[in-house]
């Protein structure tokens, strides 16, 4: 990489910030396309993000990604909101339009596109089972939403918080079908037998064991989503393989938000499998 006077720069910002794989599958994106451009990472306290992101228009940054914890606080301090981060609450990509900075979320649209190319599933009229009720659910059901599913079920641990999600989206998209659900649900067959995807959007991975869904009742062509990425086989899909069921894991929708992130900064289309295998060192089960 050559740095010049013509050198771009574009960024994440977020606290903290140095577990991040976005500098890396970035940088291996715009060197492959020979843009000259750098993705740098910057560490901005919670304090300082107003200053921070007023700083993007003062050193002419061309456009950053937001990550924990400031993707919702931003919002005050951009010029213009997509409809797609409105509806979802927050922004993970900041464009730099000449000074206007216009807020982005790319992760729904991530997950989709992984569920298409990587997973080969058509979201159109389908009936999906959400796990989770955080920030990446929220996501995932948006972006579901906006893509005609037919029917959504909401599973979550604090049921109250699937309701109040199943109720917002409800009025919005009047003509899918929400309903909240407690956990237990994810061994009740009459739910089970009529879902086509199954997605863990819970943060609960290796450490805390996965969501305990009854595989076995769904049909044989559901396909079981984990938006977790490492490892690339977590219990969750390790149970629902057992079962026989197809599964997609979660790097795809890493992969691709930033692709989308990268295309809506540089209008260039980035290579999806570049930046897919700059990070496969990184996500190698440790050795002990
Ligand atoms: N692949 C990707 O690109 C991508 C993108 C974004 C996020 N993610 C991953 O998605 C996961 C969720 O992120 P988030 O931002 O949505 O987090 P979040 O807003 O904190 O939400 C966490 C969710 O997990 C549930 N949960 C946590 N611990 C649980 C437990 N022990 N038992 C049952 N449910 C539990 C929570 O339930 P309650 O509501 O009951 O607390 C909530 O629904 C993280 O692991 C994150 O790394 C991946």
């Amino acid at each position: 990489m050559k740095i010049t006077g013509e050198t771009k720069v574009i960024g994440i910002f977020g606290y903290p910030v140095r577990h991040s794989l976005s500098p890396l599958m970035q940088n291996a994106a715009l060197m492959d396309l020979g843009l000259n451009y750098i993705y740098l990472p910057f560490e901005v306290r919670p304090e300082q993000l107003e200053t921070a992101i007023k700083g993007i228009r003062a050193l002419g940054i061309s456009g950053v990604n937001i990550t924990i914890p400031h993707k919702e606080k931003v919002i005050p301090f951009l010029d213009e909101v997509t409809e797609e981060a409105s509806l979802i609450g927050s922004v993970n990509t900041i464009e730099n339009k000449n000074g206007k900075l216009i807020g982005h979320n790319t992760d729904s649209m991530g997950y989709i596109r992984s569920l298409r190319e990587d997973g080969g599933f058509e979201p159109r009229g389908k009936n999906i089972l959400v796990i989770g009720a955080g920030g990446a659910a929220r996501g995932i059901i948006a972006g579901l939403s906006m893509n005609d599913v037919s029917v959504i079920f909401i599973a979550n641990r604090t049921v109250e918080k699937g309701k109040a999600l199943a109720e917002e989206f409800k009025n919005k998209f009047r003509q899918i079908n929400f309903s909240a659900l407690p956990l237990s649900s994810l061994k009740d067959p009459e739910i089970l037998s009529q879902v086509d995807l199954v997605v863990n959007a819970t943060s609960m991975g290796l450490e805390e064991g996965a969501p305990d869904v009854e595989f076995s009742l769904t049909p044989p062509h559901t396909l079981v989503s984990d938006i977790i990425y490492k490892p690339a086989v977590t219990p969750f899909l390790k149970k629902a393989q057992d079962a026989g069921r197809k599964t997609l894991g979660g790097l795809g929708m890493l992969v691709y938000q930033g692709a989308i992130s990268l295309e809506i900064w540089t209008s260039q289309k980035a290579k999806v499998e570049v930046m897919r295998n700059s990070l496969t060192p990184f996500l190698a089960p440790c050795k002990s």
